[in-house]
């Protein structure tokens, strides 16, 4: 079992290299090379993430590992290969991508995505779940990002490869992404170790707002400090750092609004406040976040503005935060 793991961990570091010499190093190589080149991505930076290419072939990835003595059963167990549908054999699984190697805390490849370079679906691709490869215990680019999260006590949390990729190609350090997937504990985890504030950057599409919140409510149980950025105009972080820069991003990220204040944002954006029903709605959504906050003054604030903006009594809010209260 032990000797599996290193195994599959020796699997994925050699297909990392023979990815990333498809990319620097074929002729074939190219259309990724421009891919890459017309995203913003200099070699450089596609060196310092060990970015790759996955030839437009069946085998290619497992004859050379075949070649360096892995066994085939290891080759389908660390998800670079693919059992042939009901027949013997297998081939690879990644094929005319361009490739993101995963790795852990520590830098070792756990697994890898891989991009279509049209727009074909599934857009992304990843290695399934292995022994070594838990999605939900995950953060792309930590490896990287770490000692920046610890010194500057922030960490940026983004959706997707590219985003974390632009951000530090920009030379912002601190920004990791949770790939897609719902944010976890699990994920929170390190960051919270590391003493930082996390920093939701999410895509500002309708998936991206979901997920934004799904994220607040795992990370407000574990009281985290946390705030949350609004890309403007439907962007993700990646094409608003290439259009605005990097300093503009930085402003988003120092304006981040707190918990309360995109809750609150949130709720008078999407319930029709002007109708009584509305105005419930938006208290009944507020109070729970109230509920949360162990500062008083913070909290009146809250209070005697929601009270403003929706023209309910202050004292209705209070009845209603100390009904709250007491029930949970
Ligand atoms: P680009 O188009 O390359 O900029 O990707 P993106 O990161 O902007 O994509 P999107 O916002 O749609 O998704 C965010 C992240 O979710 C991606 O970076 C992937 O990690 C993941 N993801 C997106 N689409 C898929 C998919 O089709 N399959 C899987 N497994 N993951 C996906
Ligand atoms: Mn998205
Ligand atoms: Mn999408
Ligand atoms: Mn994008
Ligand atoms: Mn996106």
């Amino acid at each position: 079992r032990e000797k599996e793991i290193a195994s599959l961990f020796q699997a994925n570091e050699l297909a990392r290299n023979f990815f990333h010499s498809c990319l620097t190093k074929t002729d074939y190589g190219i259309n990724a090379r421009n891919y890459l080149a017309h995203r913003g991505i200099t070699a450089e930076i596609a060196v310092k993430f060990r970015l790759g290419y996955a030839p437009a072939a069946w085998d290619k990835l497992s004859n050379a590992l075949l070649k360096r003595n892995l066994k085939a059963d290891i080759l389908l167990k660390a998800g670079l290969a693919v059992h042939k549908n009901g027949g013997e054999g297998f081939y690879d699984r990644f094929r005319d991508r361009i490739i993101f190697p995963i790795c852990n805390a520590r830098g070792k490849v756990v697994g890898f995505g891989g991009r279509i370079m049209d727009q074909t679906q599934p857009k992304y691709l990843n290695s399934p779940e292995t022994p070594i490869f838990n999605k939900r215990h995950i953060l792309y680019g930590l490896d990287i990002a770490g000692e920046h999260i610890r010194s500057s006590g922030q960490a940026i949390v983004v959706e997707g490869y590219m985003d974390a990729i632009t951000a530090h190609a920009h030379g912002m350090a601190n920004v990791v992404a949770s790939l897609g997937t719902a944010f976890t504990a699990e994920q929170a985890k390190p960051l919270l170790r590391y003493g930082a504030e996390i920093i939701f950057a999410y895509d500002s599409d309708a998936a991206g707002q979901n997920a934004t919140l799904r994220a607040l409510s795992i990370v407000r149980v574990l009281g985290a400090k946390v705030r949350v950025v609004k890309i403007p105009d439907g962007k993700d972080p990646d094409e608003f750092i290439r259009k605005h820069g990097i300093e503009e991003f930085r402003t988003l990220v120092k304006n981040a609004a707190t918990l309360i204040d995109y809750q609150l944002q949130l709720a008078l954006e999407t319930i029709d406040h002007t109708t009584l029903e509305g105005k419930v709605a938006v208290v009944g959504k507020i109070v729970p976040v109230l509920a949360d906050s162990n500062n008083a003054v913070e909290v009146n604030a809250y209070i005697i503005r929601l009270s403003q903006t929706l023209g309910v009594a202050e004292s209705a809010i209070r009845s209603e935060l100390r009904k709250y209260l007491t029930t949970t």
